[in-house]
């Protein structure tokens, strides 16, 4: 077997937090979890990940589900600077799937704030869906401004920007195959 070499940290990268095997046998538990808390369940689980940062823990974790489900995307923008989250959220694309009467689970890269899952839930709510859940790779309990309910989390991170997996810093790093800690550097 050949194997691949990892993109170099740059000087902003500042270390890897979490490596790509562990991140995969993360994303394995968490599909095995979901596999388990569905079986028998009627119907098909919509998978809803929120665009863009979810997009890779999403392929990842879809093809380790062996229940019935589809895929479908959100698209959501805070107001506000990039980096600091404001509590006005808007949709900027909705999902193509109707959700009533339908098992939904909401996949995200992050809960930070939580504003941004707080309201989706809250709008997805309104659409008398069968059930919701909601499944993030990563939790920064330190940030949170108001109490989201999580139901699958992958790892819970200290208070420091990460980017790889999905996550960016300005479009920057999301196809880095681990989580790593950034810091911006200014010259
Ligand atoms: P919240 O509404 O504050 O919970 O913000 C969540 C969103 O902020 C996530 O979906 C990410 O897009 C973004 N975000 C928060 N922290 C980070 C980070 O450390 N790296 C990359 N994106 C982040
Ligand atoms: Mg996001």
């Amino acid at each position: 077997m050949t194997s691949i070499a990892l993109p170099p940290l740059t000087k902003d990268l500042v270390r890897v937090l979490i490596d790509a095997d562990t991140i995969q046998r993360r994303v394995n538990e968490l599909a095995q979890q979901i596999n388990k808390n569905y079986a028998g369940t009627n119907g098909t689980l919509i998978l809803v990940g929120v665009l863009k940062g979810s997009f890779i823990f999403l392929a990842d974790l879809c093809r380790k589900l062996d229940i019935p489900h589809v895929v479908d995307f959100i698209s959501l923008s805070s107001y506000g600077n990039s980096n600091q989250t404001t509590g006005n959220v808007r949709m900027i694309m909705d999902t193509r799937e109707n959700m009533e009467g339908r098992h939904v689970m909401i996949i995200e890269d992050i809960l930070d704030s939580g504003y941004t899952l707080d309201y989706l839930c809250r709008n997805f709510l309104t659409r008398k869906v069968a059930s919701l859940r909601t499944a993030v790779l990563l939790d920064k309990p330190e940030r949170r401004k108001v109490d989201v309910k999580l139901d699958y989390v992958g790892f819970q991170i200290p208070d420091v920007w990460v980017v790889g997996y999905g996550l960016d810093y300005a479009e920057k790093y999301r196809t880095l195959p681990y989580i790593a800690e950034m810091v911006p550097v200014t010259v």
